[in-house]
Order: structure tokens, then C-alpha cells, then sequence
């Protein structure tokens, strides 16, 4: 995967906030990589008009059991050959495909280990950081395993929880992170500088 455009099959269940960071970076040249596929847990997620209104190809599948899924959304990607599985806030269990593993990333908008796993998302995220009094939050960048928010951790960094901050401030704040950590984390991929040895992940220095 060195030094070139990564394709990337983008997987959301909501607004697609992501997926728009993903076209910015793209169109702006700072991000190495191409949306080949779309593929939306529900048809009524945002995020599958707006990947309709940037032209990519897109599928979205109302369907319950996980495992049938993330069947029927493999299907529908893997022919497009993405170099890199991407999940854009995905909010159900994902079943990675054969030959995948270490290919497949998501974010989560906290510290993993801190306010991660089900039932950790969107605002209860943000909330949970605001009631406990911690000082810093942040967004993580991992390689997706079988477990919510497990996986190696590609890339960590802080924001500030200051004293009278709103859960809506902090989401703000860690989503503006999160613009340039998810690209930040996909360059490296695409100029080959990550390595995976069991739960480490390796970055080349340059
Ligand atoms: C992001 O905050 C990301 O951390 C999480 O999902 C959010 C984007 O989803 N994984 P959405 O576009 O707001 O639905």
C-alpha cells in the first residue's frame, strides 16, 4: 500500500459527517485516497444522499442480525477492491472479510480504553466524559477486531475538558480532531509506514 491513492469502502449509520471530511480532504489534495463504495446500515441514514450527491457508489441494507449485515455489505464492496476498510460511524458489529485483517478502521470519539464499547456513541460518549471530571478527552483511531472499540490503536491525541464545557462542546471539539487524525492516520497507511505486530501498532518516522 505504499505511496499511493488508497480506495477506500466507507461503512456509516448516521449523518456521514465523516464521509464529507473524507471528500474535503480528497478534492483539497491532502488526503491520499479515493471513495470507491459506500455501504450505510440504513437506508434512512443521512449519509447515504450525501454519498449519492458526491457520485459514489452506494448500498444500504435494513437488516437486524449483524452477522447478515455485514454479509450483504461485503458483497456489496469487495468488488470494488478496496484497499482499506474505513468505518465512519458505523453503529453496528462489523464482520470483517477474509484477507482483511489489519485493513479495517474506525473511530472512536474518546480515549479507548475510556468511554468505549456498546452503548458508547455519539453523545452518551461525550456526556459520560463531561459527568466523570476527567480533564482530558480525545479520539482514537484503531484497527477494527471482532470486539466494539477494541483493536490496536493506530493513533491517539488529547483535547482539553475545560471547567463549565457543555457535552456539545466537547463533541465539537473532539469531531474537529477527529478531521484531521482519520486522514492523518489513512496517509500513513497509504505511504506504508504502519506496521502491525499483535496489539502494537509501528509508525515509521520520517
Ligand atoms: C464520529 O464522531 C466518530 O467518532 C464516530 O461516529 C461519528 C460520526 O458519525 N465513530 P455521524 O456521521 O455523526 O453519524
Amino acid at each position: 500500500m505504499a505511496g499511493r491513492r488508497l480506495k477506500l469502502a466507507v461503512l456509516l449509520s448516521g449523518t456521514g459527517r465523516t464521509l464529507d471530511n473524507f471528500h474535503r480532504e480528497i478534492e483539497a489534495g491532502r488526503l491520499q485516497a479515493e471513495v470507491v463504495a459506500v455501504a450505510a446500515s440504513s437506508s434512512k441514514a443521512k449519509g447515504v444522499e450525501k454519498a449519492k450527491g458526491y457520485g459514489y457508489p452506494v448500498f444500504a441494507a435494513d437488516e437486524r442480525d449483524h452477522r447478515e449485515l455485514s454479509r450483504r455489505i461485503n458483497e456489496f464492496i469487495l468488488p470494488f477492491q478496496p484497499d482499506v476498510i474505513v468505518l465512519a460511524g458505523f453503529l453496528k458489529l462489523y464482520s470483517i472479510p477474509e484477507g482483511f485483517e489489519g485493513r479495517v478502521l474506525n473511530i472512536h470519539p474518546a480515549l479507548v480504553p475510556a468511554f468505549c464499547g456498546k452503548g458508547f456513541y455519539g453523545m452518551k460518549v461525550h456526556r459520560a466524559v463531561v459527568d466523570s471530571g476527567v480533564k482530558v478527552t480525545g479520539c482514537t483511531v484503531h484497527f477494527v477486531s471482532p470486539i466494539y472499540d477494541e483493536g490496536p490503536i493506530f493513533l491517539q491525541e488529547c483535547v482539553p475538558v475545560r471547567a463549565g464545557d457543555t457535552p456539545e462542546d466537547v463533541a465539537a471539539r473532539v469531531f474537529e480532531l477527529e478531521c484531521r487524525l482519520y486522514p492523518k492516520a489513512l496517509n500513513l497507511l497509504a505511504e506504508g509506514r504502519v506496521k502491525l505486530t499483535g496489539n502494537q501498532v509501528w509508525i515509521e518516522e520520517r
